[in-house]
C-alpha cells in the first residue's frame, strides 16, 4: 500500500531530487530528464514552499536565485593558507620532482610512489566551508592568506551543494577546488553578448572570474559556472581518510563534485602516461585545462615532506603547451580560398603556441575584424587549440600611432584583381572572378565539368588537379585546346582514356544555355536560376547586357524620400556618388550598394542626381524574374562587366561551345507546346533525368516532384515505384521511354491543327 507522505517529507524528497538533477546537468553535462520536467519539479517545490513558508530553508534549491547586490565584498582570513603549485614543463623536470621526493623521504628506487593524478582546471580557486553539513562560506584565494567573501554568489552555483548529503562529514569541513565555466556555456554567453552588442569575454577563465566576482548575485546566478573540488582546508576531525584519493571519494559521496578524470598512477612512468593521455583527450573535455596535477597519494607521506611557503612539496603541476600567447600583428592580409571566400589573415611576429610556432592567424571575416578592431601594430592574444587553425582572440594592447583607420575589405581580389563582393547581410566576402581567379581555378574547372554543368565525362577531380598543377589549363576554355599527347602523359591516363576524354570534350560542346550559364560558376547562380534566366532572356547576349536598371527597383516613395534627403543639406556635405560610404549618410535601409550602382548607372555623378526630379529617380525594372533581387543583380552585372570573364566566354564560344536555340523551333511557330503542362519524372531512364527535365522545360512544361490530380503526365522509367502506383490510381496518363520520345517529337513538329 502507498504511504502518504507528510508535507515535510514531500518537500525533502523534491529537494533531493532537484539537487540530483542539478548535479547531472551542471557537473556532468548529462541531464537525465527533459528541461520541462525539471522545471515542473522546481515549480512543485516552489508551490509547496509558498503554501508552507515556515518550511523554507536557506539550502532549498529554490533559494539559488541570488540575493540583493553588495557594495563590496568583505575580506575573510583563510583558516589555513591557500597554497599554489610548482610547475614542471618537461619530462626532466618531472623526473627531478620525484628525485627530490625520494631524497627527502629517504625512499629507495625499489619503493613505488603512488600519485593521485588529475587535470589542472583553468578557472579560479575557491574555498568552501561547511559547518554541520551546511554551506556557510565561499571565499576566493586572494593573496593566499585572505580572500573575498563571495558566499552569496557561490550559493547560486548549482554544482555546489548547499548542504552535504550522506553521513560522516566532520562538523567543520573546508573544501578547496576550482570554479570554471564549461566551454559550451562560455560560447553561449559570448553569443548572447554579441547579439546584445556587449563586450565578449576573452576566454572561459576570465568569464568565470568575472562572473564569480559580480557584486550582484542575480547576475552570477545567470552565468553557467561549475566547480570541481581538488583539496582541503580546515577539517575539524583531522583527516577524513588516509589517502588523497580516498578523501576525494568521500567528498563525492557527500555530493561534492570531483573531476571524473581522477586516477591513481605509479611512479614517473605512470605520470607521463597519464599526462599524454589527458593531452590527447584535452580538446574533447567539456572545459579548458592547462595541464595535469600529481599529488603524493599517501597523506602521511605528504605530511612528512611538507610545504614551502608558497607551495606543497608533495604536488606538482605538469603544464601543457600554452594554447594562448600574446604577440604583435605585423600586417593584415587577405587570402582567397578555393571557393573564392576572402579571409582576413593577421601576419604575426612568430610565437610558440599550442605546441607549434605560429606566424599567421585567421581573423575569420570582416565582421570579426570590426568587432575585435584588430589593426597592424597591435599586440594581440593568439589561440591555437588542438588541430584548429590559429586565431586572433582579442587585442591586448592597441598600438595606434598613425593607424587610426580600421582595416577595410579590399575592393579587388589580391590574386586576380576581380571585384570582391560582399552581399548585404552576409559575413563572408567573395572574389567574383571564379572562372579566372588562380586561387579558385581547380574548383571552377571541376564545377564547369560537373554533371549539371557541361557534364564532361571522365574529367574527374584528380585529373583537374593535375591539369591545373601542370599549368596545362588556366581557365575552362583551355580544356578544349588539350591534345591527346598532353592527356596521355598524365598520371593514370593511357591512349585510350585520353581519346575517351577528347570525345567527351567534343560532346560537351553542344549544350543548353541554362547549363552553360550554370557552368560559369557565377556567385548566386545555381542550376534553377540559370535555367530561369536562360528561359526568360532567351540568349546569352541579352543576359550579358543586363543592367542594374533592368532588375533593381527604386519605388516612387523611396525616390521622393531620397530626393528630399539630398536637398535637406547643402551639396558639399554629400560624399561623391561612387564613395562606398555615400549611403551610410542616409538612414534608408533599402539604399544598398546595388541601388547605388543603379544611381551611378543612371546619373553618373552627384550633380546629375541632385538636378533630377524625384520622378526621374524612381524606376520600374524591365524584368521581373522570380528570385532575382538586388543581391543577384549585383552578382550578375558584376560578373559580366569584367573584361576577363567576357574573354573566357568568347574563348569558349570560339572553341565551339554552343547551344542549339531550344526555344526557336517553338517560338518560330509562336508557341511553347507544353506550356501549362505539369509533368513528373520517376524511375530509371536511358538519359540523365536532368537532361530530360531541361528538354521538357524548354518546351514550356513545369516539372514537379510529386504526383497529384493536377499532374498531366507521369514519365515512368524502369523500377518506378509509388509514384507510378499513385498516377494509376488517380488516372494520370503514364508515358514510358518511347511515349516520352513521342511527346518530344510531337512537340517539336510545327502544329498541324492551327
Ligand atoms: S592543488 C595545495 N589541484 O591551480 C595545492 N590545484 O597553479 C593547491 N588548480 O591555485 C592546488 N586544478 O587554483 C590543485 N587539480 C588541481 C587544480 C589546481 C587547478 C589551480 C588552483 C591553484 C592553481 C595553482
Amino acid at each position: 500500500m502507498k504511504k502518504t507522505l507528510t508535507v515535510e517529507q514531500k518537500i525533502e524528497a523534491l529537494r533531493s531530487e532537484i539537487d540530483h538533477h542539478n548535479r547531472q546537468y551542471y557537473v556532468y553535462d548529462d541531464p537525465v530528464i527533459p528541461d520541462a520536467e525539471y522545471d515542473r519539479l522546481l515549480r512543485e517545490l516552489q508551490d509547496l514552499e509558498a503554501q508552507h513558508p515556515g518550511l523554507i530553508t536557506p539550502d532549498s534549491p529554490t533559494q539559488r536565485v541570488g540575493d540583493k547586490p553588495l557594495d563590496a565584498f568583505d575580506t575573510v582570513a583563510h583558516s589555513l593558507p591557500m597554497l599554489s603549485l610548482d610547475n614542471a614543463f618537461d619530462e626532466q623536470e618531472m623526473a627531478d620532482f620525484e628525485r627530490r621526493i625520494r631524497d627527502r623521504l629517504n625512499l629507495s628506487e625499489a619503493e613505488p610512489i603512488h600519485y593521485l593524478a588529475e587535470p589542472k582546471l583553468d578557472g579560479l580557486a575557491l574555498n568552501l566551508r561547511y559547518e554541520k553539513g551546511r554551506l556557510t562560506l565561499g571565499a576566493t584565494r586572494g593573496d593566499g592568506t585572505s580572500g573575498e567573501n563571495v558566499t552569496s554568489n557561490v550559493r547560486t552555483i548549482k554544482a555546489i551543494p548547499l548542504k552535504l548529503s550522506g553521513e560522516g562529514w566532520p562538523d567543520v569541513l573546508e573544501v578547496r577546488g576550482e570554479v570554471f565555466m564549461p566551454r559550451k556555456g562560455f560560447d553561449r554567453l559570448n553569443q548572447q553578448a554579441r547579439e546584445a552588442g556587449e563586450k565578449t569575454f576573452v576566454n572561459p577563465r576570465n568569464a568565470a572570474a568575472g562572473s564569480l566576482r559580480q557584486l550582484d548575485p542575480r547576475l552570477t546566478a545567470k552565468r553557467p559556472l561549475s566547480f570541481f573540488a581538488y583539496g582541503f582546508g580546515q577539517i575539524s576531525s583531522g583527516r577524513i581518510a588516509a589517502r588523497q584519493s580516498d578523501c576525494m571519494n568521500r567528498l563525492f559521496q557527500w555530493d561534492i563534485p570531483i573531476s571524473p578524470q581522477l586516477e591513481v598512477v605509479v611512479g614517473i612512468e605512470g605520470c607521463l602516461e597519464y599526462y599524454n593521455h589527458i593531452l590527447r583527450v584535452r580538446d574533447d573535455l567539456l572545459y579548458d585545462i592547462d595541464g595535469v596535477v600529481f599529488k603524493i597519494d599517501d597523506l602521511a607521506l605528504q605530511e612528512r615532506i611538507g610545504s614551502v611557503s608558497r607551495a606543497p612539496r608533495w604536488a606538482i603541476a605538469y603544464k601543457f603547451p600554452a594554447q594562448e600567447e600574446t604577440t604583435r600583428v605585423e600586417s593584415i592580409e587577405f587570402q582567397v580560398g578555393r571557393t573564392g571566400a576572402v579571409t582576413p589573415v593577421a601576419r604575426l611576429q612568430p610565437v610558440f603556441v599550442g605546441g607549434v610556432t605560429v606566424s599567421n592567424a585567421t581573423l575569420h571575416n570582416m565582421d570579426e575584424v570590426a568587432r575585435k578592431d584588430v589593426r597592424p601594430g597591435d599586440t594581440v592574444m593568439v589561440r591555437r587549440a588542438g588541430d584548429v587553425i590559429p586565431e586572433v582572440v582579442s587585442v591586448v594592447d592597441p598600438n595606434r600611432e598613425g593607424r587610426s583607420r580600421p582595416v577595410e575589405l579590399p575592393t579587388h581580389c589580391p590574386v586576380c584583381n576581380s571585384q570582391i563582393l560582399r552581399p548585404e547581410g552576409e559575413a563572408v566576402a567573395r572574389c567574383s572572378g571564379g572562372l579566372f581567379c588562380g586561387a579558385q581555378r581547380k574548383e571552377a574547372i571541376k564545377h564547369f565539368a560537373s554533371r549539371k554543368a557541361l557534364d564532361i565525362e571522365g574529367l574527374g577531380d584528380k585529373l583537374v588537379e593535375q591539369l591545373v598543377e601542370q599549368e596545362l589549363v588556366k581557365d575552362p576554355a583551355d580544356l578544349y585546346a588539350l591534345s591527346k599527347e598532353q592527356l596521355a602523359d598524365l598520371e593514370r591516363m593511357a591512349d585510350k582514356s585520353a581519346q575517351n576524354l577528347l570525345d567527351a570534350l567534343e560532346k560537351s560542346k553542344i549544350t543548353t544555355l541554362g547549363r552553360f550559364l550554370y557552368a560559369l560558376g557565377i556567385m548566386g547562380i545555381g542550376e534553377t536560376m540559370a535555367n530561369t534566366l536562360a528561359r526568360s532572356l532567351g540568349n546569352l547576349e541579352a543576359i550579358m547586357a543586363l543592367r542594374f536598371a533592368d532588375m533593381v527597383e527604386i519605388k516612387s516613395s523611396q525616390a521622393a524620400k531620397l530626393h528630399q534627403a539630398l536637398h535637406a543639406v547643402p551639396r558639399k556635405q554629400h560624399l561623391p556618388l561612387d564613395d562606398p560610404d555615400f549611403a551610410t549618410n542616409f538612414d534608408f535601409k533599402w539604399l544598398t550598394r546595388t541601388h547605388m550602382h543603379l544611381l551611378m548607372e543612371k546619373f553618373s555623378d552627384l550633380d546629375n542626381l541632385m538636378a533630377a526630379e524625384a520622378k526621374d529617380i524612381a524606376n520600374i525594372p524591365r524584368l521581373s524574374i522570380d528570385g532575382v533581387g538586388t543581391v543577384l543583380a549585383d552578382q550578375l552585372v558584376t560578373f559580366f562587366r569584367q573584361e576577363h570573364n567576357r574573354e573566357v566566354i568568347a574563348k569558349l564560344q570560339q572553341a565551339g561551345v554552343h547551344w542549339p536555340d531550344a526555344s526557336s523551333a517553338a517560338s518560330e511557330s509562336g508557341e511553347r507546346p507544353l506550356e501549362g503542362k505539369t509533368i513528373v519524372i520517376t524511375g530509371t531512364l536511358s538519359r540523365p533525368r536532368d537532361e530530360i527535365k531541361s528538354d521538357l522545360e524548354a518546351l514550356g512544361a513545369k516539372i514537379t516532384g510529386s504526383v497529384s490530380k493536377k499532374t498531366d503526365y507521369l514519365i515512368a522509367g524502369e523500377a518506378a515505384g509509388s509514384k507510378l502506383a499513385k498516377a494509376e490510381k488517380l488516372g494520370v496518363p503514364v508515358l514510358d521511354e518511347s511515349g516520352l520520345q513521342a511527346l518530344l517529337d510531337a512537340s517539336h513538329q510545327p502544329s498541324t491543327e492551327g
